[in-house]
């Protein structure tokens, strides 16, 4: 075991968000990946502007506000969709590769964690639909901060919560910008690049970039 602790961001690292609107595709057409798109867009823009502003409100209402925004944005979307489309963000499927890999860690003595923007409801409910409850040691909420991901104090509820050194910390990300953040407090962070995405950030770079969670096991 290389770290002492692994943490995972949950949206788009160990659950696909694409997964609510395919799950639908029948219904919806064409447009369901720019739908998806959309909505994953404004959601993260949305937990930025409110932390900048002061003015927070939980991820699910803006889960929400992001989906009525996307929603009038296309206009082939069939709009009875919502309650659908919103169901499904409660049970998104995990990547394939993420219960072996968190078992194989765990076996290897390591604590595992994730740490989310999203509200302790939606992650208890997507943790237990996806069965990563008996695996995972916490789920981190930033709730408790009121503030999203890349506020530092976001980041300081694991190395506070768990008297933790940040170097101690390996975490994992398929958001750039999560990553930039995660560096920047201290985190050996490793890049998950699902979808083959330029880099950005350039001051702040991971010390990993892999193309799944695959190769954390074998990774330095
Ligand atoms: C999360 C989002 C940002 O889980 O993916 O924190």
């Amino acid at each position: 075991m290389r770290h002492a602790a692994y943490i995972f961001d949950a949206y788009g690292t160990l659950f696909d968000v694409h997964a609510a609107v395919r799950r639908h595709a029948g219904r919806i057409g064409a447009d369901g990946p720019l739908l998806s798109e959309i909505w994953r867009a404004k959601q993260l823009e949305y937990s930025w502007v409110r932390t900048l502003m002061g003015s927070y409100v939980d991820f699910w209402q803006l889960t929400e506000q992001a989906l009525d925004f996307a929603l009038a944005k296309v206009p082939s979307a069939d709009k009875s969709l919502r309650g659908d489309l919103l169901d499904a963000y409660w049970k998104l499927d995990c990547y394939p590769e993420v219960p072996a890999v968190l078992k194989a860690l765990k076996a290897d003595g390591a604590r595992l964690a994730i740490l989310s923007n999203g509200s302790p409801e939606m992650l208890e409910s997507a943790v237990r639909s996806a069965a990563l409850d008996q695996i995972l040691d916490e789920v981190f909420s930033v709730d408790i901060v009121r503030r999203f991901k890349t506020d530092p104090s976001t980041y300081d509820l694991v190395t506070s919560g768990w008297k933790l050194y940040p170097d101690a910390v390996s975490f994992q990300s398929s958001n750039r910008w999560d990553i930039a953040g995660a560096t920047k407090f201290g985190f050996r962070t490793v890049w998950i690049n699902r979808t083959a995405q330029p880099d950005e950030y350039g001051d702040l770079n991971p010390s990993l970039i892999l193309p799944s969670l695959e190769g954390l096991l074998t990774a330095e």
